[in-house]
């Protein structure tokens, strides 16, 4: 449904997103993670063809974003960051604006209409102004003009940011009633909020991606697994790939002077590998630990890694 292929966007001199490559199959809900500055609004913006890419390709349901921007547009829904809502207009109008923008039938409006503010809780508010909406209100309004002409994609830019916890909750439960019929990407830079909605999720870094994989198994990965935590003096390149060949050992996820290894099972056998290893190869070791690792940390481990390391493996 989604199909990414080494997508770069520059700003300026500087790469926004660098060479992603993904796909998102029909029914998935797919989350898009990352700390701020990442590159998930750049990425969805050229998804919805609302800024082209600086090279690569995006196609969405078979159509390339760049040639075919109209069939793209109808096929999907898209939160922005900011969702373009009008103060002005009473949220009823407004969604209908947004059915006839695209191109709904006349006479399906006002069941196009309905269905969208049914499924956002905007019932009790269909007459207000938007101007005069809580914060979280408007969301869901930017919510509703997404879904309401029933595409088959949608793509949400961060969609529970401002909500209450409680609103938070229904519009997680939103998103996840439309896996199966819909297909959703959606961006968080919050761990729970794609663990709680999405099956997948694709960890974006410097606009790169580092990891990827469904939330099932990294959760099981990470059970199964131990992670032991190597300090050394000396984290040259010969000496870290030496510890990656070393069997049975998963990743090797390099910060600084801080190798974080995930092997399969913590044997002592495989804990004197990696020491003799790093003493044969001069590394210095500082310290060694076995460390319970929650998700939390291999994101924080995966999106803080410095840039110059980032080809020593920054995988899971
Ligand atoms: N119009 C622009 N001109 C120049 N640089 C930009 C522009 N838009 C974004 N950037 C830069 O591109 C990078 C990626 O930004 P982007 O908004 O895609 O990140 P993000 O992952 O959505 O972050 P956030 O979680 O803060 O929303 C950032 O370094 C940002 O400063
Ligand atoms: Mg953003």
């Amino acid at each position: 449904m989604i199909q990414v292929s080494h997508l770069t966007k520059f700003y300026g001199p500087r790469a926004a997103v660098n060479d992603l490559t993904f796909e998102v199959k029909k029914g998935e809900i797919v989350g898009f993670l990352g700390p701020n500055g990442a590159g998930k609004s750049t990425t969805m913006k050229i998804l919805t063809g609302f800024m082209p890419a600086s090279s690569g390709s995006a196609k969405i349901a078979g159509y390339d974003v760049f040639a075919s921007p109209l069939e793209v547009k109808r096929n999907i829904g898209f939160l922005p960051e900011n969702p373009p809502v009008y103060p002005e207009m009473q949220v009823q109008d407004y969604l209908q604006f947004a059915a006839e923008l695209h191109q709904v039938p006349r006479e399906k409006l006002r069941t196009a209409v309905d269905h969208a503010l049914t499924k956002t809780s905007l019932g009790d508010v269909r007459h207000r102004l938007i101007g005069n909406l809580s914060k979280g209100f408007r969301q869901r309004v930017g919510l509703a003009q997404a879904l309401v002409h029933n595409p088959a994609i949608l793509i949400l830019d961060e969609p529970t940011v401002g909500l209450d916890p409680k609103q938070i909750i229904e519009i997680r439960e939103l998103i996840k009633g439309l896996g199966g019929e819909h297909t959703v990407i959606l961006s968080s830079h919050i761990l729970p909020e794609v663990t709680a909605t999405c099956e997948r999720i694709i960890v974006i870094s410097k606009g790169r991606i580092v990891a990827e994989d469904t939330i099932d198994q990294l959760t099981t990965r990470i059970k199964k697994g131990v992670i032991y935590s190597l300090v050394v003096k000396n984290p040259d390149p010969t000496g870290v790939a030496a510890i990656r060949n070393i069997p049975g050992i998963h990743t090797v996820t390099q910060a600084g002077p801080k190798l974080v290894i995930e092997v399969q099972s913590g044997t002592n056998e495989i804990r004197d590998q990696i020491i003799e290893t790093a003493v044969k190869k001069e590394m210095g070791v500082l310290e060694f630990s076995a460390e319970k690792v929650s998700l939390e940390e291999i994101f924080l481990q995966l999106t803080t890694i410095e840039t110059p390391t980032q080809s020593t493996g920054a995988t899971v």
